[in-house]
């Protein structure tokens, strides 16, 4: 169901790449919400993934960019103003990657060059975005801009890697920005920690499967899904949330909260009773 809440309203997109993309949802509910937009991506992804077809049903400009660059943001920012003849209302920051991750590297083995790019990409593109937005005046007074976290930030999970270092320093850019930001223009600044979702950058996580059994079993809700995460982006960017900043939202059923439910405990109990088998989940990597 929509309720116009976004109607009249001009926003840039980040990181829809796939019908998975938690962006690629928000964009399609902010879409069903009255809302214009812009989406971007890197020019890669832009050749290689499916973001036309996001853009010819929502109706949507795609200007590429590369978020680590600031030359790039600066053109998106100004052809973005130049399309809406107007300013910016909502960005959403939807942006993770790591070479660590991605190249199975430990914890305690990191390369360190991968390391500044898993931190510029995930997190310093985030400060360098709305320092962009804010020396160009881009946004419009009680705008709002969105990051994507995930609870890695406060608590270690096994495997997460320097991403939970990524989502610490993005979480902190809300805090730091937002307080600036909300004290010249009224713009706000928040971060959603989203529960494991089944994504391109999520299945990445060594063991998700496992994760997202345990989380699902951990909250009394259940894990929150892509579409309910689109849901909640789209309320911070409407006007029913003009005063929340510089927070770092859970949106996870509850799971932050937990520390363990029946359900976990049962499975949990299983495993131990049956150590050496072939189907015992805690093996799953
Ligand atoms: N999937 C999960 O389990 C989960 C949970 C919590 C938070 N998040 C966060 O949600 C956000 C979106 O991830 P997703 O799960 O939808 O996966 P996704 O793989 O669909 O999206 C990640 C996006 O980042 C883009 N990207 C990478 N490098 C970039 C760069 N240099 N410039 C611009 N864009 C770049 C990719 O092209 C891709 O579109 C990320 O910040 C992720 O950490 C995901």
């Amino acid at each position: 169901m929509a309720y116009n809440l976004l109607k009249g309203k001009k926003g840039i997109i980040f990181g829809a790449l796939n019908s998975q993309s938690i962006a690629w949802k928000v964009a399609e509910r902010a879409h069903a919400e009255g809302a214009q937009m812009v989406l971007t991506n890197t020019p890669i992804a832009i050749r290689m993934g499916e973001l036309d077809e996001l853009a010819e049903s929502t109706g949507s400009l795609m200007i590429p960019a590369d978020a680590t660059s600031v030359k790039d943001l600066e053109n998106l920012f100004a052809k973005t103003m130049e399309a809406f003849d107007g300013k910016i209302d909502f960005v959403l920051h939807s942006i993770g990657m790591s070479p660590n991750v991605r190249k199975k590297i430990p914890y305690d083995d990191l390369n360190y060059e991968y390391f500044s790019k898993t931190l510029d990409i995930s997190a310093m593109s985030f400060h360098k975005m709305i320092q962009t937005a804010k020396k160009m005046d881009a946004l419009n007074e009680w705008g709002s801009i969105v990051g994507l976290s995930y609870i890695a930030a406060q608590r270690t999970l096994y495997e997460y890697n320097d991403m939970a270092d990524a989502k610490a320093v993005l979480e902190s850019i809300a805090r730091s920005f937002g307080y600036i930001y909300g004290r010249e223009k009224h713009v706000r600044i928040n971060t959603i920690s989203q529960s494991p979702t089944p994504t391109t950058a999520g299945q990445g996580v060594k063991g998700f499967n496992a994760l997202i059994d345990f989380t699902e079993r951990m909250s009394p809700l259940g894990n929150a899904t892509g579409d309910e995460c689109a849901d909640y982006c789209v309320t911070l960017f409407s006007d029913l949330t003009k005063k929340v900043t510089m927070q770092n939202l859970f949106h996870d059923g509850g799971f932050s909260s937990m520390g363990m439910s029946e359900r976990a405990m049962t499975q949990y109990n299983k495993s131990l009773e049956c150590k050496n088998c072939q189907d015992n989940p805690l093996n799953v990597e």
